[in-house]
């Protein structure tokens, strides 16, 4: 199915979902073809219908609050690390955290974030006002400590849900953006990017905004950015509005990030590609490239995606009018979060592609390491290793540590070796010769000179997070397109729904490593189903496996969460989305539990802890809109005025929002100890 049946088709749900769905199209060249989908058809609608379904499957599908009741799984295995009783799974318009914790919401779409913001009203919204508001679907969660229960926290916003932020419109991808005007636009557009601004824990424990703070601050889709690294300035960045190359408008789509170590915070622009439009379409009615000089590239990009309609209201979403323009997007951010007068930047160095993330550690030999990976499926792992080692002198905004070392790519051997491939110009196939000048097209073109290398086509990379002791594991959310020829040691299953998360352990325990080892930590997906092919501890419960890893995070004490992302996959599990503690030594390795679940169709975005691991910042995202009426009652097609959920506020007049969750222990400590 191509992008624009996808997007253009009822049946396939909501935005989240279309993101999804475009995120099913592999745009690597080196692919043959795609099959269907085994586990969807196994557990089709007409089969549920049907009752054809046996009693696992069945309540595996239809598990809700109404057939689970309260109250928790089961005792804690011997000799688990992580000190809570596991949630029982399930799925309800609200959220749930383990017993003897908190989870308290801080901060909703539309509350103020700086002083001079007005309060929100969801009636009379205006672009204005967002932009000094708390945008929508919060997704990275980053905490730069200022003292100790005072920092400013940073939230990515990825992108916007309009048929359930504005009144009375619907899916205006599906009925050709008709009733998206330059107003609602320039709401969305202020909705995008991040937020910067002040938290304090009170007395009591809770934590709250400091509105007040003057460097707050809101980074939207129009902010001012400039370049670093190879491509700055270079031709291919520049457009009629910025002949130099050097000054973009905005970021967008941003997804995940990280934190570097010296604080500043760095925000990956992930789907770029689905804002851009044009007005040239083939008889199919889908994008002419024909005369694009970028053809080559944007297809390789999924260029212009056409999911929203800023490119019908300015210009230089529209590929016909600034073909450079998507040239400028699709990079690593870094915002000082402790200065709102300094010009975030896009270090083009650690290369374009649809970055999911960029934790950063220190390797052992002191050079910084930031892993991201390319989110779409068959695409690829990278890692960025800076030239010189962090010193006092260099952890600084802006600093060359982000601009001058070597990205590479994994090829992920069948033997359980891995080797990282350097992109650098001159280097192997990467020359002239083969379409690449300078450094400037590796950094713009970093998933063609990856696919000359022969990096490993993954299943779809999310999230990657280094432990900073030589071990990253790397979240492989899912990848229903791959075929049983195409199954790899590091892709072991075809049509995979749900999954798997690969341990990789650099060589000499160092993270700047050229190679190392990998497995796999686990495989996702019911174990009760032998078709499904999971590989959990058996220890794990009913309630403890998941589907869709999608972000993650490492506590204090160097233990494993997983957040996840089912998008249009959690009707195969029934399961809201939710956090996971996840067990990677001894004997309990591979054992998951349950501790946080979203309210319906939302998904689950951070997490972060904070240094002294009493504090968890969780993020959930696009509440409400990843329903499926047929399958559970009380989900479905939401929209402003009928909502699956209107969480977290409930109240009659408001849509759902996108939160910030707080977690924190009863009566304090440490979250997990
Ligand atoms: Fe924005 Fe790949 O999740
Ligand atoms: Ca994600």
């Amino acid at each position: 199915m191509d992008r624009k049946q996808i997007i253009n088709d009822p049946a396939h749900g909501n935005r989240a979902e279309a993101f999804e769905a475009f995120d099913d199209i592999p745009t690597n060249p080196n692919l043959g073809n795609t099959i269907g989908d085994v586990i969807n058809r196994r557990y089709g609608r007409r089969d549920v219908l049907r009752g054809v379904l046996g009693v696992t499957a069945t309540t595996a599908l239809f598990g809700t609050s109404a057939l689970i009741a309260p109250g928790h799984a089961r005792a804690m295995a011997e000799g688990d690390r992580f000190n809570f009783t596991e949630l029982r799974w399930g799925n309800d318009q609200t959220h749930h955290v383990a017993d003897g914790f908190d989870a308290d919401v801080l901060i909703r779409w539309g509350d103020p974030v700086t002083a001079d913001a007005p309060e929100f009203d969801v009636m009379n919204q205006s672009a204005e006002a967002q932009a000094k508001q708390f945008g929508y679907n919060n997704d990275y969660v980053g905490f730069a400590e200022i003292e100790p229960g005072r920092g400013m926290l940073c939230v990515n916003h990825e992108y916007t849900n309009e048929e359930v932020m504005f009144p009375g419109i619907g899916r205006q991808d599906r009925s050709g953006f008709e009733q998206m005007t330059r107003e609602l636009v320039d709401i969305e557009m202020a909705a995008h990017g991040g937020s910067v601004f002040e938290i304090v824990r009170g007395e009591d424990g809770k934590w709250s905004v400091n509105r007040d703070n003057p460097n707050n601050r809101r980074i939207t889709a129009e902010t001012p950015i400039t370049f670093s690294g190879p491509a700055a300035g270079h031709d291919r960045l520049k457009t009629s509005a910025d002949p130099t190359g050097m000054n973009v408008l905005g970021t967008i789509n941003n997804c995940a990030g990280g934190m570097t170590p010296w604080g500043t915070y760095l925000m990956a622009e992930e789907n770029f590609h689905g804002y851009f439009w044009t007005d040239t379409l083939d008889a199919e009615g889908d994008p002419d490239l024909s005369a694009q000089p970028e053809a080559v590239s944007m297809e390789r990009y999924g260029v212009p995606g056409r999911w929203y309609a800023w490119g019908k209201f300015h210009d230089r979403f529209n590929i016909d009018k600034e073909p450079n323009e998507a040239n400028r997007f699709g990079y690593i951010v870094e915002v000082d979060p402790m200065n709102p007068d300094a010009t975030p930047i896009k270090h083009t160095a650690l290369g374009r592609f649809r970055h999911e993330g960029a934790e950063t550690t220190v390797a052992s030999d002191g050079r910084l390491v930031i892993y991201s990976g390319d989110d779409n499926r068959f695409d690829y792992q990278y890692k960025w290793v800076s030239a010189e080692a962090v010193t006092d002198e260099n952890s600084v905004f802006g600093s060359s540590l982000l601009s001058e070392g070597t990205l590479y790519v994994a090829r992920f051997n069948d033997d359980g070796t891995l080797d990282w491939l350097p992109l650098v110009h001159g280097e192997g196939p990467l020359t002239a010769e083969n379409g690449f000048e300078s450094q400037a097209d590796i950094a713009i073109d970093t998933r063609m000179a990856a696919d000359l290398l022969g990096a490993t086509p993954m299943d779809r990379p999310e999230d990657a997070q280094p432990r900073g002791d030589g071990t990253a594991y790397i979240m492989l959310t899912n990848n229903s397109r791959r075929t049983p020829e195409q199954v790899d040691a590091a892709n072991p299953r075809p049509e995979s729904n749900f999954g798997h998360i690969i341990e990789i352990k650099e060589a000499d325990g160092n993270h700047s490593a050229t190679t190392g080892t990998w497995s796999i930590l686990v495989k996702c997906g019911d174990p009760s189903i032998a078709e499904v092919g999971a590989q959990w501890n058996p220890e794990t419960s009913e309630h403890g496996w998941f589907g869709s890893p999608d972000n993650c995070a490492i506590d204090a004490d160097g233990r494993l969460w997983i957040s996840t992302d089912q998008g249009s996959n959690w009707g195969l599990t029934g399961k809201s989305d939710g956090l996971y503690s996840l067990e990677t030594e001894g004997e309990l390795r591979g054992h998951s539990k349950l501790f946080f679940r979203c309210p319906v169709g939302g998904e689950l975005c951070g997490p972060y802890f904070t240094d002294d691991a009493e504090t968890l910042f969780l993020a959930v995202q696009h509440p409400g809109t990843d329903g499926t009426k047929d399958l559970v009652g009380f989900a479905k097609d939401s929209t402003f005025e009928d909502p699956a959920t209107r969480w977290p506020d409930f109240d009659r007049n408001m849509p759902p929002r996108p939160s910030v969750v707080v977690v924190t222990r009863e009566g304090g400590g440490k979250i997990a100890v």
